[in-house]
């Protein structure tokens, strides 16, 4: 029986029988479409660029053309059909087998054909742009004054910046349009309704909204309601995090969870017009959102011809493909014929060698450095010693506490000399914990679950990265961190010690710290695996612990456990970093339109 038929008789059956009954017929057909791309792996067969003479039909019928000369029949290549690209990008995904892809890429007019890389989003995630001068002029005639500059640029009013990525939440102040101008007449994008959001939620500060998941749902079924919006509403955060760094509204008293970092929260270019395409949704609530390559090339077939000026993409892949096979760099390719800069994440697995992404010569490749603040928190050891260390979870000076390293309370059996001393959950004996303040060799939300977890009543981490760089999130019981070398000093002070104890002192932001910036411990480092004689990253800007705007559908640490809402949260990653390269790319374009996106790039690298 083919698919034909059987699509015939679901039309007949509709019309005659019973709602139910063409349930189950099109339930049927799903099953018998799911067993005729079944075994089949999403690809991509990239063909370059539309010349223009072919109407939306004979795009499509060109590309099914492809797969009907490698499968059974015309409706098996339609099924099995996921994207067609008909504005700028030539080409399509599709369901093959290893074979029908290597008998597609022998054919006339095929450039490429590839799976996606595993490519996510992964936050390590007001003080930023103060920190670079943009926000506020200091009085240094040596340095840019930032209010000039962002003045001459007109706060980023006629730039559009498409930000790829999980969304966003529509309702943070930080998007709000009041007093900005109508949107741009050259604006051709759209609002795209779904789930939670319509297009009232978009307004002259979120000027359109598109959502794209054909390419995830082949490969990770339907997506689950309790985990995502089948819309552009941001479930993740990360979203929302970083469209509120390239273009949030100055929204004053803004801070995190416990009122850290707070200030004035601002975009980089807080009138620049914003363009979400959320391309990455999350399978589970534990995993990371996955972007797939086929939905982005997509979302970058779409902003192309929408209009936009910046493309944003915090978005980071563990390796990296050569350009033909790597759908970020064939989408900005296009994008850089048009004068639209790109500007992405250079990834998070530093500092390995050769951990860093985007690195196609094209696209703004940015890591990720310090600002020149920290939150810190006083440690007081029963002898008198004091320690100082990092946190942004709120909780008052805690009672003076028994103090435990975590190797001497671990139920036998649980740990391994490689993990012990290390918090890993269900490590801990209640029976010795309860009431104590633990001491985690590394730690950071998962090992604070755990210490809470045993019944402890504060953690003390020591620092998973060597050097300054601390990454924060608001744990869910109170808990501080230790740099590398105070850990020691912890350590040793509980051995020699009969009755140990700690204090803990709530954490306070302190402003002006230095050195500053230096490179963030996780940040992606050359050289680039692709073609070692160019460069990446290109440039460095602040992405350890920025404030920005979240979303109110998940707590700031995404955890299960964690029931917490925020309207802004700090985060870390290159992710955060790259936003600000495209705020500051937007004003350029807002004072030089004529300049070519290799310009504005070069500008940046050259001058910091
Ligand atoms: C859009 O959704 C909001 C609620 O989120 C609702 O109040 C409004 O009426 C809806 N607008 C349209 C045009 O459907
Ligand atoms: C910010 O907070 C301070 C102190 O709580 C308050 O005096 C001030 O009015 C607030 N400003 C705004 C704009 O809400
Ligand atoms: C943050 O809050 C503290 C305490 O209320 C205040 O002293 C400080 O000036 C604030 N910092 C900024 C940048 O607003
Ligand atoms: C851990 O123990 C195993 C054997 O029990 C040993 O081979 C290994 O060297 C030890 N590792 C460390 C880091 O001590």
């Amino acid at each position: 029986m083919d698919a034909k038929f059987i699509i015939t008789s679901c039309n007949f059956n509709k019309r005659f029988m019973e709602k139910y009954l063409a349930v189950l017929c099109f339930l049927f057909i799903s099953l018998h479409m799911k067993a005729l791309c079944e075994e089949r792996q999403v690809y991509i067969v990239y063909l370059g660029e539309h010349s223009g003479n072919r109407n939306f039909e004979e795009i499509e019928e060109h590309h099914r053309s492809f797969l009907h000369s490698v499968k059974g029949s015309k409706q098996e290549a339609e099924t099995c059909l996921i994207h067609s690209y008909k504005h700028i990008i030539n080409g399509f995904s599709a369901f093959l087998t290893p074979e029908e892809a290597s008998t597609v890429s022998e054919m006339d007019g095929v450039i490429s054909v590839f799976r996606s890389q595993t490519r996510r989003l992964r936050l390590q995630t007001t003080r930023s742009w103060d920190f670079t001068n943009l926000l506020e002029a200091n009085g240094d005639l040596s340095r840019v004054n930032g209010e000039k500059l962002l003045q001459r640029a007109s706060y980023g009013k006629d730039v559009i910046v498409g930000v790829f990525d999980s969304g966003i939440w529509p309702e943070s102040r930080s998007f709000n349009d009041e007093g900005m101008e109508p949107v741009p007449k050259s604006w051709k994008g759209t609002c795209q309704q779904g789930i939670a959001f319509n297009s009232s939620h978009c307004n002259r500060k979120i000027i359109g909204a598109r959502y794209y998941l054909k390419h995830y749902e082949a490969e990770h079924g339907p997506v689950k309601e309790k985990m995502e919006f089948r819309s552009p509403r941001d479930k993740n955060g990360h979203g929302t995090h970083t469209a509120s760094t390239i273009g949030g509204r100055r929204v004053p008293n803004a801070s995190s969870l416990g009122g850290f970092a707070n200030g004035t929260a601002s975009g980089g270019a807080p009138l620049v017009r914003l363009a979400i395409y959320k391309v990455c949704w999350q399978p589970d609530p534990l995993d990371e959102p996955v972007c797939p390559d086929g939905d982005t090339l997509a979302a970058f077939d779409d902003a192309i011809k929408d209009g936009v000026h910046v493309i944003s993409l915090s978005i980071g892949s563990y390796t990296s493909s050569p350009y033909a096979e790597d759908g970020t760099a064939i989408g900005s390719l296009h994008a850089l014929k048009r004068d639209i800069i790109v500007v992405c994440s250079a990834g998070n697995s530093g500092p390995t060698p050769s951990s860093v992404s985007n690195v196609a010569p094209w696209l703004i490749s940015v890591g990720a450095s310090s600002i020149d603040r920290i939150f810190q928190s006083t440690i007081v050891l029963g002898n008198g010693l004091i320690v100082q260390g990092r946190t942004v979870t709120p909780f008052r000076k805690t009672k003076k506490y028994p103090l435990v390293y975590a190797v001497d309370v671990e139920i036998p059996g649980k740990t391994t000399n490689v993990t012990t001393g290390r918090c890993f959950p269900g490590t801990l004996s209640k029976k010795l914990v309860k009431g104590k303040v633990v001491f985690c060799w590394v730690g950071f939300i998962s090992q604070a679950l755990e210490v809470r977890r045993a019944g402890g009543v504060a953690a003390i981490f020591g620092n998973p990265y060597g050097g300054k760089g601390v990454v924060e999130s608001p744990f869910l019981l109170p808990g501080t961190t230790v740099l590398q070398n105070d850990r020691a000093t912890i350590v040793s002070y509980i051995l020699n010690n009969e009755n140990p104890t700690a204090t803990l002192f709530p954490g306070r932001t302190i402003i002006g710290t230095g050195p500053a910036p230096f490179m963030a411990p996780f940040t992606a480092l050359g050289p680039n695996g692709i073609e070692p004689n160019i460069l990446k990253p290109d440039i460095t800007a602040p992405g350890l612990n920025i404030l920005a705007a979240w979303t109110e559908a998940s707590p700031p640490t995404q955890l299960l456990q964690d029931h917490r809402v925020v309207k802004y949260n700090i985060g870390s990653g290159t992710s955060m970093s790259c936003p600000h390269v495209s705020a500051v790319a937007a004003l350029l374009k807002a004072i030089h339109p004529d300049w070519s996106s290799a310009a504005i790039r070069s500008s940046l690298m050259t001058t910091g």
